[in-house]
């Protein structure tokens, strides 16, 4: 069992009120998109995948679980490096899953590769069941209690002394911080806010520990991966 500190809480639930009720139009707007995605990950999100990948600790034959895969750029990344081990995925959008099953599928053929469409709220997985977990740009499309639950999924699935990746969208540019609270105002559904300062203290109090903190920036748009022990 583990405790969340109070300040955390409070801080994520100040910066996020009005997140009540977002998944099912986050769920319906990544279906739209799922096509034309892996562009928008190929800009902004490659860079910081390649480095949560370089630190994470996967090795071929272990059990991996990426959550919130998107349309599965690295998701394929995962199970190329785990060929003989099993690669898990889980994205709340059907497309999504579906897409990054089917090209898994086709273009690494005989690894162990299961994508599916769940929530990382609550998901269909056995305590511990995983050694390592990935986690891209999701928490910023949660509400507080949402962020907090899927921390807490990700440290119950995660065998003991597991690792976790997490990458967040950065907040060390103020220009960058103002263009994503616009953005964010229009369509929170898809750009969400950003939460990355207040994750540290999330994550210590559901137990994980931080073992490698890193910006990112590809462009004009920063990264934060983080690697924490369970
Ligand atoms: C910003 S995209 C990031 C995709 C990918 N991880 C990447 O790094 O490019 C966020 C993804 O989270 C998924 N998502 C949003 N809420 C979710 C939830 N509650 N459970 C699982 N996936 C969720 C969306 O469907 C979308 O594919």
């Amino acid at each position: 069992m583990t405790t969340i500190t109070n300040s955390a809480a409070t801080e994520i639930k100040t910066e996020r009120t009005g997140f009540n009720g977002l998944p099912l139009r986050t769920r319906r707007i990544y279906d739209l998109v799922a096509g034309v995605y892996p562009l928008s990950t190929l800009l902004f999100h490659e860079k910081a995948h390649k480095v949560a990948l370089s630190l994470a600790g996967i090795s071929d034959g272990m059990k991996v679980l990426e959550v919130a895969t998107g349309s599965g750029e690295m998701f394929r990344r995962l199970v190329r490096i785990n060929r003989s081990g099993m690669t898990c995925g889980v994205d709340l959008s059907p497309n999504m899953a579906a897409r990054t099953q089917r090209l898994a599928r086709r273009r690494i053929p005989r690894a162990n590769a299961h994508c599916q469409a769940v929530d990382a709220r609550s998901m269909p997985f056995r305590d511990g069941a995983f050694d390592a977990v990935v986690c891209c740009y999701l928490l910023e499309l949660l509400g507080a209690d949402d962020i907090m639950n899927t921390l807490g999924e990700m440290h119950r699935v995660l065998r003991p002394n597991g690792r976790l990746a997490l990458v967040l969208i950065g907040q060390n540019m103020p220009v960058f911080n103002a263009m994503y609270k616009i953005a964010g105002g229009i369509a929170p559904a898809f750009w969400g806010r950003q939460v990355e300062t207040s994750i540290p203290e999330a994550m210590d109090g559901h137990g994980f520990a931080v073992e490698h903190d890193q910006k990112v920036q590809q462009g004009f748009y920063p990264s934060r991966v983080m690697i924490a022990r369970k």
